[in-house]
């Protein structure tokens, strides 16, 4: 399958790079964010980099991906589920209302403490505030909040985050150091229209840099009408709709160690784009 790719919509290659990568993973519910984001990690891991993997989707499921077997997941620690932790950095007692807390708890040492280590790549699971969305003001969140701007500006590994289908977490002062925000589209109305909602929302909080990765595509055709619907964004790499990835997540394996030779260069294609200094 030849690809459809930013020759077909205007950028040139040489500025496909995010520069160093700080890369957030974004898209409509279901499009392939875990997958990609697992297959980034994984890759740059087997290159000898330190890279820190971030589930940041309150369903949560990046460990599967990344080939972290079942028995071993009850293993890792979801640091919203941290009530001492969370109440020792933010001075809040939870459960109770009305109360003041520290607005920028001390989060620097979580990730090294918490983030479980798997195949190169260190994994942090954020998971889920109870009964508060992303955008509620509570200890719990607050204190995500912290670290993952903690995270983005402050560390020096390559950095991947695994959003929710939003990105309503990642705030300003956060999205000022991500490198680039790949958002994953397949070919179908709903998807692309996520893309232009997400671009805007990233657009509001200062995120410029928007890449796009093409998934499940069939045909020239598919990427074609990606390519026809969403001119002017720069698109980085197609992956093919594959009946191996669907069978990965079936059976609890690793995405690298489930797909052939072409789907993993497709992979990594992506990964060196990401990696790519973007010239001055
Ligand atoms: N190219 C592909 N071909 C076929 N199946 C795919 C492909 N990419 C991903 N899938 C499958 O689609 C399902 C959803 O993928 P994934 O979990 O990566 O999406 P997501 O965007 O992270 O979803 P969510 O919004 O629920 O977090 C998984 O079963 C995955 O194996
Ligand atoms: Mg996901």
């Amino acid at each position: 399958m030849r690809s459809v790719g930013a020759e077909d919509t205007g950028s040139s290659l040489e500025d496909m790079g995010c520069g160093i990568m700080k890369v957030a993973v974004s898209g409509k519910g279901g499009v392939g964010k875990t997958t990609l984001t697992a297959a980034m990690a994984l890759i740059v891991a087997r290159q000898g980099k330190k890279v820190l993997a971030v589930d940041a989707d309150p369903d949560a499921n990046l460990a599967s991906a990344l080939g972290i077997p079942e028995s071993k997941q009850n293993d890792i620690i979801t640091i919203a589920r941290q009530k001492s932790l969370i109440e020792e950095r933010t001075g809040a007692k939870l459960k109770e209302y009305g109360q003041m807390f520290k607005l920028n708890p001390e989060v620097s040492d979580i990730a090294d403490r918490f983030a479980y280590q798997h195949n190169g790549v260190s994994l942090l699971m954020l998971g889920a505030v109870e009964g508060g969305g992303t955008g509620c003001a509570c200890p719990e969140n607050t204190l995500l909040r912290a670290l993952v701007q903690d995270i983005v500006l402050n560390r020096n590994e390559v950095l991947l985050l695994d959003m929710e289908a939003g990105i309503e977490h990642l705030g300003r002062a956060t999205a000022r150091g991500v490198d680039c925000l790949v958002v994953v589209v397949e070919p179908g109305l709903r998807s692309v229209d996520s893309v232009r909602r997400i671009a805007r929302m990233a657009g509001e909080i200062g995120i410029r840099d928007i890449r796009l990765v093409m998934n499940r595509v069939r045909s020239v055709d598919d990427e074609r009408y990606i390519a026809n619907e969403l001119p002017g964004y720069s698109i980085i790499g197609a992956i093919p709709y594959s009946e191996k990835l669907i069978a990965a997540d079936r059976d609890g394996v690793s995405v690298l160690d489930a797909i052939d030779d072409d789907l993993l260069r497709r992979f990594e294609d992506i990964a060196a784009r990401l990696e790519q200094v973007r010239p001055a």
